[in-house]
């Protein structure tokens, strides 16, 4: 960095933040005192282009995230970032401080059925969003600059192009709920602390999973109605570690080709606990839901209850995989 030319903009701008950062007072810098920078930030130049911190992640923590709901589950992740000093300055004062950078990364996302349930994830950045507080109003006639911030977005495949024009048009129309929280939506991100949970939107409502929140209900898995194409893929997340469906074939738990109207333990090819063996148990569907239910308790001592202690939770999922079982053969 160049030495301070003492121009109007660049004048503090360092100091300011060192003075907040320190809990002092920024007016104890003058127009004379000389300051190590000529920017007051250094991703943005002189004339208020807003540039992308080209080592990130890296000085940045993870404040929060948005799944934004599409058709057939989270269409978009957001996951937002900002500097673990602007965050300690946000977390005493409510606010960010000038020079704060927020940035926020928009990813398609894949969902597939796992142990939990429906869960996605977030795949290629679709693109990124980056404000930068400015509370001087520096760059006046900027139209990327005003009512507090520089905004910016970029272009995922090369976030060295910047590709928003105007704020008014490309940013602010769609902040505008958050106006009178200096344009941001602070209640979505848990890093911010209690100061953040401020102008939530009416009627913000908690989810349930579906169709039954943590499987508190009795075992519904005994109507036959499961699909067997979904039991499917949750048995290939959940179970396959243990369980080969190809008969005969052995792993950490027995085959479980033909396991549906079987007596417990008595697959070929596994050596079974005598537990299983002895239970008595015949694989009817609806034991098959109990014993997936609780794996520890149905059949007590078997050695799945160990290994696998908490089972299916979800009434939907033990019924989807109990329809599969009855079609391997
Ligand atoms: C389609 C509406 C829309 C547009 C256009 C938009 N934003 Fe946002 N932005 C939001 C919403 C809503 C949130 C919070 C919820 C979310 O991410 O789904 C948000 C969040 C953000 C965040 C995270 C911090 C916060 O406010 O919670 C940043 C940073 C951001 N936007 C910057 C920008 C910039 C810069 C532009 C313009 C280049 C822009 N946004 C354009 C709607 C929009
Ligand atoms: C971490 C390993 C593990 C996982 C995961 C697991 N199991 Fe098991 N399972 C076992 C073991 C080991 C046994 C044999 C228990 C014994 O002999 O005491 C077993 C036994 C069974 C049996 C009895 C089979 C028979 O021939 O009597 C069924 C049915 C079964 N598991 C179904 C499942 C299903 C369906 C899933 C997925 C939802 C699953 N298991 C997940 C380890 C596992």
């Amino acid at each position: 960095m160049s030495k301070m030319n003492r121009n109007r903009t660049g004048q503090g701008a360092l100091m300011f933040v060192a003075a907040g950062l320190l809990g002092l007072s920024a007016c104890k810098g003058t127009q004379d005192t000389p300051v190590e920078a000529d920017t007051y930030s250094s991703l943005v130049s002189e004339r208020g282009e807003i540039s992308f911190p080209a080592d990130f992640p890296d000085g940045f923590r993870f404040i929060g995230s948005w799944a934004v709901a599409g058709e057939g589950g989270v269409a978009d992740i957001h996951s937002v970032y900002a500097r673990p000093s602007d965050v300690d300055a946000f977390r005493q004062a409510g606010r960010f401080p000038d020079g704060a950078v927020l940035i926020k990364e928009v990813s398609a996302s894949r969902g597939a059925k796992h142990t939990t349930g429906e869960a996605f994830w977030p795949t290629d950045t679709k693109t990124w969003f980056m404000m930068v507080k400015d509370a001087k109003g520096r760059f006046g006639d900027n139209p990327l600059w005003g009512d507090g911030w520089g905004w910016a977005q970029f272009d995922p495949a090369d976030t060295t192009r910047q590709i928003a024009t105007d704020y008014k048009t490309d940013c602010q129309s769609c902040h505008i709920p958050a106006q009178d929280n200096d344009w941001i939506y602070t209640y979505a991100y848990p890093a911010l602390g209690p100061r953040g949970q401020v102008n939530l939107p009416e009627g913000a409502k908690t989810a349930a999973m579906t169709p039954d929140a943590a499987g508190h209900e009795a075992s519904a898995a005994t109507d036959g109605k499961g699909d067997p194409a979904a039991g499917k893929l949750a048995f290939e997340t959940t179970c396959v570690a243990c369980h080969s469906t190809v008969a005969g074939k052995g792993g950490v738990g027995p085959s479980l080709a033909g396991v549906a109207g079987r007596k417990a333990g008595t697959g070929p090819g596994y050596a079974y606990s005598p537990e299983m063996t002895n239970s008595g148990v015949t694989w009817t569907p609806e034991n098959l839901a109990k014993h997936l239910e609780k794996p520890k308790e149905f059949i007590p001592g078997n050695r799945m209850g160990n290994l696998f202690p908490n089972g299916v939770r979800d009434s939907r999922h033990r019924m989807d995989i109990v329809a599969y079982l009855g079609t391997l053969k």
